[in-house]
């Protein structure tokens, strides 16, 4: 993929020292960049979704945790308290994808194997931890995409959800960096976009960045899915993940779920794409998995304006579990793990997350 072909989601300016986060709240109508020069400025980024998708929260997560300690001034005892404070308020942002605990994780353990070292030391190794998660993020999505476009046949139309490209994962995306790399080679016909309600992740993001790669693609409303299935429109089903499960299940944004129990009533391959940094194998089965619920004034409004009457109220998860028995393949940067089950998932992780160098 060529370096213009898409906008960095994020990325850290050394000399401000400030971390530039391309505001998805603002598009497809206008590419703007926010500086994020403390913490926080970057949780409500979060929270808002300026900056989201399971990747791409694990690297705003990393340099938030830089951006919280910064400018501390003080004792070890002191910078130690403060760390904990940080990370604990990141933590509290968004519940689901588990890429933003695991890179607080890596930074605790950073930390432990730092602890000698002088404060000014240790912030360094945090900033650099930030740098090295972005970089191991792109390496990974190159690979899924190359991974993915393997298995997805030629002259394929692709149904796909929310949005996994590049604004979500940096460098090409998950189950939209499969779709670019089966473009490139041909493979890709037609992409059907869910518009992804209630947020519109797929008619504003998905839709953009097919544009932007001069990929053919149709917005369909949510609802509209099974019937293009049914009519025998849809060849191959493509999502990304929030969290992935011991025994395979998968968190993803809501809908996911309907359009693999679709899926599956016709028969049509259900893939999910995720780096190795979307699994948490501390969790056996997806019931278990927090879900985000959000404020109901995304349902009940529209682009800022009330469409629900005056005293209905709405519920808003913004994800849903998908059983492994409905996912064909899930696809990472190390390979195909074809219908998912514990034994797979535990070969295919058991490693723990892979090296770039491995790739
Ligand atoms: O609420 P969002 O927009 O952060 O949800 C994003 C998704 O559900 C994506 O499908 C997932 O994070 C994978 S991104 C490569």
């Amino acid at each position: 993929m060529s370096g213009n072909a898409y906008h960095k989601p994020v990325y850290w300016d050394g000399e401000r020292e400030v971390l530039m986060i391309l505001d998805q709240r603002k598009l497809p109508h206008k590419v703007e960049y926010l500086e994020i020069k403390a913490l926080p400025e970057l949780i409500q980024a979060i929270k808002t979704l300026a900056v989201r998708g399971a990747p791409l929260l694990g690297i705003a997560a990393a340099y938030g945790t830089y951006l919280g300690i910064r400018d501390f001034e003080g004792e070890k005892e002191k910078f130690l308290n403060k760390l904990d404070e940080v990370i604990a308020q990141i933590s509290a942002t968004r519940p689901t994808a588990v890429n933003l605990f695991a890179a607080l994780r890596r930074i605790q353990e950073t930390l432990q194997l730092a602890k000698s070292l002088p404060v000014e030391k240790i912030k360094e190794k945090i900033l650099a931890l930030g740098h090295r998660i972005l970089e191991e993020e792109e390496g990974r999505s190159f690979a899924i995409a190359r991974n993915g476009a393997d298995i997805l046949g030629t002259s394929v139309r692709v149904l796909t959800h929310c949005n996994t490209g590049a604004l979500a994962a940096a460098g090409v995306g998950t189950a939209l960096g499969i779709v670019y790399e089966g473009f490139q080679r041909g493979y890709v016909e037609m992409v059907y976009v869910d518009e992804t309600r209630p947020l519109l992740q797929g008619a504003r993001l998905t839709a953009w960045e097919l544009s932007q790669w001069g990929i053919p693609h149709r917005i369909i409303a949510d609802g509209a899915a099974a019937y293009f299935m049914q009519k025998g429109e849809i060849d191959v089903v493509v999502v990304g993940a929030d969290r992935i499960v011991r025994n395979g299940d998968v968190a993803n944004k809501i809908g996911t779920y309907s359009l693999a129990v679709a899926a599956k009533r016709h028969g049509i391959p259900f893939i999910v794409a995720a780096p190795t940094s979307t699994f948490d194998l501390s969790i056996l089965e997806g019931a278990q998995i927090p879900i985000e619920m959000r404020d109901e004034s995304e349902v009940l409004e529209f682009a800022g304006r009330r469409i629900a009457p005056e005293g209905s109220h709405a519920l808003n998860p913004a994800f849903d579990i998908t059983p492994a028995s409905l996912i064909s393949a899930i696809v990472t940067e190390r390979g195909v793990i074809e219908k998912p089950n514990i034994d797979k998932i535990a070969s295919h992780i058991g490693g723990g997350y892979i090296d770039l160098a491995e790739l």
